[in-house]
Parts: C-alpha cells; sequence; structure tokens
C-alpha cells in the first residue's frame, strides 16, 4: 500500500480529513463543532476544498453548511442531498447516483450502496434525503479508501471488494444505529481490505461496539490490520510506527 504524500486523519465518530497528493483537503461526513470525539484543534479547519457527504443525519453533516460557505468548499453526495444543500446556500455541489464515479480535483469518486436511512431533519420536518451511501475514493497515485457511512452489513460488499479492491476500509462497528463488530468482521471477510479504521463507536453510550471485538473476531485473517485510530491521529503516521519500512 503506497501512501504517498495522502494524509488520512480520523476527526473522530465518522469524520475524516483527507489531504490529496495535490495537496488538497477533503473532508468526509463534516461533524466537528458539536462532535464529542473531535479534538478542539481540528473543529476549525484552516482549509477544506470539498465534502463528501454518506448520508445528511446530523452527525455526518453537521458542519457541511458551515464549511462550505466559509471556505467555498463544494459538496458532493447523492442527489437529493446535496440539493437540499444548496438550496440551504451552497454554492458548489456535485450530485450523483449508486454506481456511479465522478472525478473532481484529480480523485475519483464511486458511491457505493449503504443500508440505513436517509431523512434530512430541517426544523420541525424530516425531508427525503435520497439514499444513504458509501464512497470508494480513489486517490492520484491509485490508493483506494472505502468509507462505509453508516450501514448495516450486506452481502454486496463482496461486490465492493471484487471491483475495488480498497487498501484501506473504514467500518461503522457501534451498534445501535451500524452493524456491531460480529457483522464488521463479516464486512472485512467480504472487502478482503488488509487494513480497517473502525468508526461510528464510543462517541455516546449506544455505540458499544469496540475495535477490540472485531480484532477478536478476525484473527484468523493473515496479515489484517486493525488500526484503531484515535481522534486526531493520521493514519501514514500510524502505519509506519506499526510496520517500519
Ligand atoms: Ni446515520
Ligand atoms: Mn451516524
Amino acid at each position: 500500500m503506497n501512501l504517498g504524500s495522502i494524509e488520512i486523519t480520523f476527526c473522530g465518530h465518522a469524520t475524516f480529513a483527507l489531504k490529496t497528493e495535490a495537496g488538497k483537503q477533503w473532508m468526509i461526513d463534516p461533524w466537528l463543532e458539536q462532535n464529542p470525539a473531535c479534538p478542539t484543534r481540528l473543529k476549525n479547519p484552516q482549509k477544506v476544498d470539498t465534502l463528501l457527504i454518506t448520508h445528511p443525519h446530523f452527525d455526518h453533516i453537521g458542519d457541511a453548511l458551515r464549511l462550505a460557505n466559509k471556505h467555498d468548499a463544494t459538496a458532493i453526495g447523492i442527489y437529493e442531498t446535496v440539493a437540499w444543500l444548496q438550496k440551504k446556500g451552497v454554492k458548489k455541489i456535485v450530485g450523483f447516483n449508486k454506481g456511479g464515479t465522478i472525478e473532481h480535483e484529480g480523485i475519483k469518486v464511486t458511491m457505493t450502496h449503504a443500508v440505513h436511512s436517509c431523512g434530512i431533519a430541517d426544523g420541525d420536518d424530516i425531508l427525503y434525503g435520497g439514499e444513504a451511501a458509501g464512497y470508494v475514493v480513489t486517490f492520484e497515485n491509485g490508493l483506494r479508501l472505502y468509507h462505509a457511512g453508516d450501514t448495516a452489513v450486506f452481502s454486496d460488499m463482496k461486490l465492493i471488494g471484487e471491483l475495488y479492491h480498497p487498501d484501506v476500509v473504514c467500518l461503522p462497528i457501534g451498534d445501535h444505529y451500524t452493524m456491531d463488530p460480529a457483522q464488521g468482521a463479516l464486512a472485512v471477510r467480504m472487502l478482503g481490505s488488509k487494513v480497517v479504521i473502525p468508526m461510528h463507536y464510543g462517541t455516546f453510550p449506544a455505540l458499544s461496539g469496540t475495535p477490540e471485538r472485531l480484532r477478536a473476531l478476525t484473527q484468523d485473517i493473515a496479515g489484517l490490520q486493525i488500526i484503531d485510530l484515535k481522534p486526531g491521529e493520521t493514519l501514514a503516521r500510524e502505519l509506519e510506527r506499526l510496520v517500519p519500512a
């Protein structure tokens, strides 16, 4: 796996900051200010070029409007969700749908399925937001990251593995709103990736799944690394620490 100058930083919960080889700053599922897992120093990023949104629940778009407006960032997501963001004032959007691949700032993004709901809380209403999704992000050097979004396990994860062979996978394991570690272990087997970053656990008491449990259920998989990044940690540095070059 070649990270090159790519940085994948865990901001807590399901939020990841990505630095591309060209130095663009992307954020998946921006939830910073009210995110109890997000370190203070990450709550106000210096620069944000692009926001990638899996679905519009508050813990995934809480800071989307703020960051898009402040940084003139592009919001990418499923058609109905980004159309809502546009209605709320986001100037630059890219709406697409499952199975599709778009290219933006030299990065390819493929939208995948996710088994989860997708309502948008807007005042007292819950609006139709399309469908919850996941993303396969292919960086300039070919490195592939699969961020599953919020989802239960589903057997088509095998297709995502077959089609895209993701190098790094971010999987929710907290239970209650998403899959638990037992489903996560099945997902790891179907995806075939050797580097797995658990997410969407521990933020609230209900999210009780743990990386230790996922590790225990996958210990027979040769070469697998479950890397439980702490909020604020960056994958490149952790891999260097774990696997000295
Ligand atoms: Ni959700
Ligand atoms: Mn969530």
